[in-house]
């Protein structure tokens, strides 16, 4: 798979636009991209990208969403007649995380805390990404530290999987428009001042001036604050 990374990378050039790319991928992995999405305004937007592509798009349902969110999930499968794959954590391991360490246990310590989020999104992430070859995601470089010098296209080792994040380099204005333009529902948390928009006890929303992912896991560290689901090498 790494091979056919190094030769897709090659190939690319700065002037493909995304639409394009996500062409040229959907053309050389048939039924190998999976789009992951979290229903984010980011996430939206790159749904309505991919829309007539032969793309899965897949969520990860960790048990903890908000209310607004099941209602987004819901709004987006009626808007673009989509099937969306749900991902669950293994019933018996989370039975067991939960038995041993009460239901709000990320608050006690970040090692608490990530070992709810490998329960409840990273081993399931693992179950869906498996088979596939390409793995699209809605990040983007704004919204972190991290992310600022991702590249678009990259090799995902921990998962053995090439990752292309399409609206990357889009800025918060450029995302908004085309939500608005394309009349694309979204999660109405946004406009309450919800920047990044993860599980429901494990966010808040942000002050003006605050950093993008201020209000996710707000009682840690700042370089602390990923989940597990993206890991840059
Ligand atoms: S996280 O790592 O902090 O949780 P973030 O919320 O910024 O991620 O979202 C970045 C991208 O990760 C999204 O565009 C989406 O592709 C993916 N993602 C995040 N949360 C989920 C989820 N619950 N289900 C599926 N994909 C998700
Ligand atoms: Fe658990 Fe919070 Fe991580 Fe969700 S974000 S999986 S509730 S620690």
């Amino acid at each position: 798979m790494k091979k056919e990374f190094d030769e897709l990378l090659e190939e690319t050039s700065d002037t493909v636009s995304q639409e394009g790319f996500l062409r040229l991928l959907a053309e050389r992995f048939p039924q190998k991209l999976i789009f992951s999405t979290s229903f984010s305004y980011e996430d939206q937007v790159v749904t309505h990208l991919i829309k007539d592509l032969d793309i899965q798009i897949f969520t990860l349902d960790t048990g903890r969403l908000f209310e607004q969110t099941y209602e987004t999930w819901a709004a987006t499968k009626a808007f673009f007649k989509k099937n969306i794959k749900a991902y669950y954590p293994d019933a018996e391991e989370l039975q067991q995380f939960v038995t041993e360490n009460g239901p709000d246990s990320f608050y006690q310590s970040v090692e608490k805390r990530k070992e709810c989020c490998n329960v409840r999104k990273v081993h399931p992430l693992k179950k869906a990404l498996k088979g596939y070859k390409v793995w699209i995601t809605g990040l983007r470089s704004e919204h972190s530290l991290n992310r600022q010098h991702m590249p678009q296209l990259e090799w995902d080792h921990d998962n053995q999987i090439i990752k292309y994040h399409p609206i990357l380099h889009w800025t918060t204005q450029e995302v908004t428009d085309y939500v608005q333009k394309n009349q694309l529902p979204y999660n109405y948390l946004h406009k309450k001042g919800f920047a990044s928009i993860g599980c429901a006890p494990c966010t808040r929303a942000i002050q003006e001036g605050e950093d993008f992912r201020a209000g996710r896991w707000w009682w840690e560290d700042a370089n602390k604050k990923e989940c597990g689901l993206h890991i840059h090498q």
